[in-house]
């Protein structure tokens, strides 16, 4: 089916700015969350029907060290630390999914960082 793209900086952000030093990012910046633990980023997207859908989440981590984010979906949790690896510059994005279950209408998409090095520069979710 057709893709529907959420940009990060339109998300509700807990510890982190909109930025958009860092060229290559999709709409008008990205999130740049605090280096710590506990930061996130929420999404609201809408499922028509519910169901399989894949999350694509858009990122750059100009590290060698992976991020790890928790992502839960309507307060689960659907992914324990699900890597975001480096992608070798800030300027350089690269996307990561997973398959999750959405139910009819609108869920909650978060996206949490479990170390101190925080998340990755956050750039969009796509459904
Ligand atoms: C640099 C980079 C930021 C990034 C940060 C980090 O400061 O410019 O965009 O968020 O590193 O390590 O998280």
């Amino acid at each position: 089916g057709s893709v529907s793209r959420y940009e990060a900086e339109s998300a509700v952000i807990s510890q982190g700015v909109v930025e958009s030093n860092h060229v290559g990012f999709s709409g008008t910046g990205f999130v740049n969350t605090s280096n710590a633990v506990g930061p996130y980023v929420e999404w609201t997207i809408n499922s028509a029907s519910g169901g399989a859908a894949t999350l694509s989440f858009g990122y750059a981590n100009g590290t060698t060290a992976s991020r790890p984010l928790d992502v839960t979906v309507n307060g689960s949790l659907a992914r324990d630390e699900l890597a975001f690896a480096g992608t070798g510059a800030w300027t350089n994005y690269l996307s990561v999914q997973i398959p999750v279950t959405l139910q009819a209408g609108e869920n909650k998409i978060r996206v949490t960082a479990t170390t101190a090095n925080g998340a990755p520069n956050l750039d969009y979710l796509d459904v």
